[in-house]
């Protein structure tokens, strides 16, 4: 048996998070079956533009996962693997929804690997019901009037009303 098979095993689960969502919290629920501490990981361009600031994303999140052991958050602009390499972690965990996301996520993992070969990526293939939501898509109804409540944490939903300047009571007026 290799020393290996003692040591406890960290993913890091990296992501624009702007914001989280229930499929990204999906991802991680189920991760941490497989390893013992997940790094959920705010990678920020500081020249992209985000509706939600680093430490808000962080917030949120840190808040979505208080109740999962094992979870904590950090955040980092640059490289990933250089993260990887300060952390000492050498698993990388993603999701993978529809088969759209297979080649962009195909490159990054290739390209990560090419950069440092002792790292390996993880997919956990995305709940069904989460497979055609993204960040994107959940701001743009929340901004336009539409309920996202079923697709991200209570927290979440609260802060993209006020981010949105919308009442709780109107979004709750739509269906869900
Ligand atoms: N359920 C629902 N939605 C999901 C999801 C899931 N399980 N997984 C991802 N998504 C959505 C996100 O909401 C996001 O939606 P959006 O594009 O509408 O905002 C989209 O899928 C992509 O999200 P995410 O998982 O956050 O990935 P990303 O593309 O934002 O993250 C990084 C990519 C940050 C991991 C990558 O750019 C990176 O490593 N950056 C650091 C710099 C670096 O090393 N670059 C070289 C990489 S080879």
């Amino acid at each position: 048996m290799t020393q290996d098979k003692f040591m406890s095993k960290t993913a890091i689960y990296p992501g624009t998070f702007d914001p989280i969502t229930n499929g990204h919290i999906d991802i991680i629920k189920r991760g941490i079956r497989i390893f013992d501490n997940i790094i959920v990981l705010v990678a920020y361009n500081p020249d992209k533009a985000a509706l939600f600031t680093v430490e808000e994303r962080m917030e949120m999140i840190q808040d979505a996962l208080r109740e999962i052991k094992g979870v904590t958050v950090d955040c980092h602009a640059g490289l990933l693997v250089d993260y990887l390499k300060t952390s000492g972690a050498n698993i990388i965990l993603r999701g993978m929804r529809a088969l759209s996301d297979f080649e962009y996520e195909f490159q990054m993992a290739l390209m990560n690997r090419r950069q440092t070969r002792e790292i390996e990526t993880v997919f956990l293939m995305s709940g069904f019901k989460w497979f055609y939501t993204s960040s994107r898509i959940i701001k743009e109804v929340v901004s336009l009037g539409g309920s996202v409540k079923a697709l991200v944490p209570d927290n979440v939903h609260q802060k993209l009303l006020e981010k949105y300047n919308v009442t709780a009571r109107n979004n709750n007026n739509h269906k869900r």
